[in-house]
């Protein structure tokens, strides 16, 4: 187990060192330490001097990760391995991705041709919808795409096409259904023309109750106007159930494969993507796709010291399993980035959110970290708060382009200049004698000090990262979001999770099943737990 490893014990002491220095010290003592504790890769750089670390806490994390033999199972990861254990399937969004010759073995069989194929099938529609090469029944080109999906196949599409917003074709307007509350589709269909609105059902499994109503429902609203002859050309779907599509009534042309060794938090390089690719042009996508690739191969070739995914997975470690965080809060200072938390909230949670290694041994440490956040400025003036003077450790990743896609005055300067001078303020705070300093010298009296002083005082050590690039564009965002996978899969590795399946999901599944026929029978005798039977008597008799 994890924890009577050699190395952690080592880390466990190291801790006991570390817990009580401040990192104004570290910084006194070392006029280098930007230069030692940053990172440029990629095109991305990545300052993560502002953590409570040292040189030897970094030799000691990655002698942790040597000893969980990341470097192997990254290998086993990228070459197809089953790693992805209580599913006996391979986890290959990597191959996704690819764009060297080398192939990608699968049970004995190269999938690279197949993912090709679906590339250019891809590119192609992508190409057709776009220049009204491909139209609706009726003969009119498409203006709108309506993306059904939830989970994986909504989040990615959606949030990249939003970072993507300076990079969108203007003549199609993508629009995304993912809740089953029907207000969410009822106000993306209410102001489509049904000739004109091409409707992608996304789901890896076909299987889903929410995408499976929601595509129904955008069926019955089709077919006011038009026939079940028309689903054909304004029906698509992406999905690995091919049958499943079928019968929906949707033609082959319209209907693009995933895989089962692509989970649905990491589907984003898959035809799941379609709907920002249709958002951004095929180009756009496939330099999205370049992008991770290239994060991939920083991934598999920097040594563990230098490399990117690496360093960002073992300092989270440090503040989870050492520190005792219980969360890790995203600060995206750039308005097109807002959804990234989301993003990520998926992509970790539902893959290190675990309580049994591979093995299905119980886990008697820390593993997943509650991801949380939002765009900055704006969390400055609603939870900033609590992390600058809160008790707990919430180490942060604040990330800024350097370049924007306005020239609006000077607004990207003063973003920058936020986003560094939070970090700042987390790491170096404010000690009650310089707060006593600024309110004499801002004329206080010595009442008012007395009782303003410890109020005011910022303990700072607050830990955080901060990543810097050039330019939020397609291939940015790749190397970006490819980042953040690599940096869950080295956890999960540490953990002796499996980060790749997700059987918490499916009880609240069947659980609501159940509690549905119980709603929609209301004949029916309520035989569950009193709170749910006095929910469900309840919704009943609301009309
Ligand atoms: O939340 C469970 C889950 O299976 C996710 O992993 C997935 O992204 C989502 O539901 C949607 O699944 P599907 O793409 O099969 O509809």
């Amino acid at each position: 187990m994890l924890t009577n490893t050699a190395q952690w014990q080592r880390l466990l002491g190291h801790y006991q060192e570390m817990k009580s220095v401040h990192m104004n010290a570290l910084f006194s003592d070392d006029d280098n330490r930007f230069q030692a504790f940053s990172l440029t890769a990629a095109g991305i750089t990545l300052d993560y001097s502002k953590n409570r670390i040292n040189a030897e806490t970094k030799t000691l994390l990655v002698d942790l990760a040597k000893a969980m033999k990341l470097e192997e199972k990254r290998a086993a990861m990228f070459c197809g391995d089953a790693i992805n254990s209580t599913e006996q399937r391979a986890v290959l969004h990597t191959a996704l991705r690819n764009f060297s010759d080398a192939p990608v073995m699968v049970d004995g069989q190269d999938v690279m041709p197949e993912i090709k194929a679906t590339r250019e099938k891809m590119k192609l529609f992508v190409d057709a919808v776009s220049t009204g090469k491909k139209v609706g029944y009726s003969g009119k080109a498409f203006t709108d795409i309506v993306s059904i999906g939830i989970g994986g196949s909504f989040l990615g599409p959606k949030i990249m096409s939003e970072a993507l917003k300076p990079y969108r074709q203007k003549q199609l307007n993508v629009h995304f259904v993912a809740n089953v509350d029907g207000c969410h589709i009822q106000d993306v269909l209410a102001s489509l023309n049904p000739e004109t609105t091409m409707i992608m059902t996304s789901s890896k499994t076909l299987t889903t109750q929410e995408t499976l109503r929601n595509a129904e429902t955008a069926k019955a609203w089709f077919l006011q106007t038009a026939t079940q002859a028309d689903v054909i050309h304004n029906f698509a779907c992406v999905s690995t159930n091919i049958e499943g599509a079928e019968a929906f009534g949707i033609s082959q042309d319209n209907i693009f494969p995933m895989w089962d060794w692509v989970g649905g938090r990491y589907s984003v390089w898959s035809a799941i993507g379609l709907p920002l690719a249709l958002a951004v042009g095929y180009d756009n996508f496939e330099a999205f796709l370049k992008g991770a690739y290239e994060m991939d191969q920083h991934f598999t070739s920097a040594p563990l010291e230098e490399n990117m995914p690496v360093l960002m997975a073992l300092l989270g470690i440090w503040y989870r399993n050492f520190f005792g965080a219980q969360s890790h809060v995203l600060l995206p200072y750039y308005h097109y980035l807002r959804g990234l938390p989301a993003y990520v909230q998926q992509l970790d949670m539902e893959s290190n959110g675990k309580r049994v290694t591979q093995e299905g041994q119980s886990v008697d440490y820390d593993t997943g970290p509650i991801i949380w956040g939002s765009e900055g400025t704006n969390g400055q003036h609603s939870f900033h708060q609590l992390i600058h003077q809160g008790n707990t450790v919430i180490p942060a990743d604040f990330m800024l382009p350097l370049q924007p896609h306005h020239d609006v005055a000077d607004h990207h300067d003063m973003l920058a200049a936020n986003c560094f001078g939070q970090s700042q303020a987390l790491m170096a705070g404010q000690t009650e004698v310089e707060v006593r300093a600024a309110l004499e010298s801002a004329g206080k009296s010595q009442k008012d000090i007395d009782a303003l002083a410890s109020h005011k005082t910022m303990p700072g050590n607050k830990p955080s990262n901060t990543l810097l690039f050039d330019t939020l564009d397609p291939k940015t965002l790749g190397k970006l979001i490819a980042l953040y996978e690599h940096k869950v899969f080295v956890q999960g590795v540490i953990w002796q999770v499996n980060s790749f399946d997700q059987w918490g999901v499916e009880l609240g599944k069947l659980l609501g099943n159940q509690v549905l026929k119980s709603i929609s029978d209301v004949s029916s005798s309520l035989d569950m737990d009193a709170s749910t039977n006095g929910l469900v008597a309840a919704f009943r008799n609301r009309k």
